[in-house]
């Protein structure tokens, strides 16, 4: 069967590493017509706005998408595109599996955490003011409904995928109405699941508790802002941002991506990771149902990676981009 997603290679290392993606798919037979679409400094860059219309409406028509990552300027220029993807397709739940991969140096064996983040809300509205000269605020927007909505997610997700626990992330301590609302909607909804154990932690304890052991925790549940940090936090358990992959996901569409930025220092030089995209590929595989093909190239990749001497320069080998591809390809044509 044919499928038709679109793809929006964004920029940075996003050319790069979306076409390692591509070619990795159509090695493993899949069949995908690809429509190319701009986002973020190329799409102002063409059309004046960083989510154009037809990009949107590509989204709307095929229901998935994979993309490259996104520059968003520090402290000036037009909003996240991102931001604006995630709300206007009302993706609200950001969804990121952590896990140990042999061959990968990491610190700790056996991380196998998927960490829920929402996706719309919180400190990432984009609601800033400047209320006098020298005086700022940002307005930290949680409501009863999207908080309901990524908890009844993240539990569905749990029971869906055999796993047994879901920490709740917060800082309602000093945040006591917007974050006691999150932290209390969890504690509602966890009661239509009993079958799933329901814990909630201070964020700034999780953290710790993350670096000394990460295996203490299987679901963590987390709003927009800590859940972008802590996701950071956890890629680092595992070898880093080029292993990680991310899928954001809605009622209606899917945009799958790596939880990596554009990462402008390495771009445009061949030597990016590609893993985490083909990781956010697979996810969207997955969702697809073509699983036959997605186990194949993950069975491909663990086979590639635990080589040891088939590594990209950020996990401590040599090999460029191109090469780590061509790598994973022979090993999936063989396969095939
Ligand atoms: P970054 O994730 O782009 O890079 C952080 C560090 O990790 C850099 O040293 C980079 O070289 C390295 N890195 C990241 N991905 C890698 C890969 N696949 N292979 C090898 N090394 C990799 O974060 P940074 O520098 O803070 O952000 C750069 C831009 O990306 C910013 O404009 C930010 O807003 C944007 N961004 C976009 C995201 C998206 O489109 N979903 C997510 C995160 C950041």
């Amino acid at each position: 069967m044919t499928h038709k997603v679109t793809l929006i290679p964004g920029d940075g290392i996003g050319p790069e590493i979306t076409e390692s993606v591509v070619r990795v798919i159509e090695a493993a037979g899949v069949d995908i017509k690809w429509d190319r679409q701009l986002a973020g400094i190329p799409a102002v860059q063409e059309y004046g706005v960083s989510v154009p219309d037809q990009c949107l409406d590509s989204i709307k028509e095929n229901k998935v998408a994979l993309k490259g990552p996104l520059t968003t300027l520090v402290g000036k220029g037009f909003r996240s595109a991102n931001v604006t993807l995630r709300r206007k397709l009302d993706l609200y739940a950001n969804l990121r599996p952590v896990k140990t991969i042999g061959g990968v140096p990491s610190r700790f064996d056996k991380v196998d955490l998927v960490i829920v983040r929402e996706n719309t809300e919180d400190l990432y509205s984009g609601i800033e003011n400047i209320i006098s000269p020298g005086v700022t605020q940002a307005i930290k927007v949680v409501t009863k409904e999207a908080s309901d909505n990524i908890s009844r997610f993240a539990f569905e997700y749990a029971i869906a995928n055999g796993r047994k626990k879901i920490t709740l992330v917060h800082k309602a301590n000093i945040m006591k109405i917007s974050d006691g609302l999150f932290l209390r909607s969890f504690e509602e909804v966890a009661e239509d699941y009993p079958e799933i154990k329901a814990e909630d932690k201070i964020v700034d304890a999780l953290c710790m508790n993350l670096v000394i052991d990460p295996t203490r925790f299987d679901v963590l549940l987390l709003g927009n802002m800590f859940g972008d940090i802590v996701s950071d936090l956890a890629a680092g358990l595992v070898g880093g941002l080029g292993v990680v992959p991310g899928a954001n996901i809605g009622n209606e569409y899917a945009v799958f991506e790596a939880v990596h930025g554009s990462a402008p220092d390495i771009a445009g030089k061949n030597i990016a990771n590609p893993t985490a995209l083909i990781f956010s590929a697979l996810m969207m595989l997955r969702h697809l149902k073509e699983e036959d093909a997605a186990t194949k190239i993950w069975k491909s990749i663990v086979v590639t990676l635990a080589m040891g001497n088939h590594l990209t320069k950020d996990l401590g080998g040599t090999l460029s981009t191109t090469e780590f591809t061509d790598e994973l390809v022979k090993e999936i044509s063989s396969r095939t």
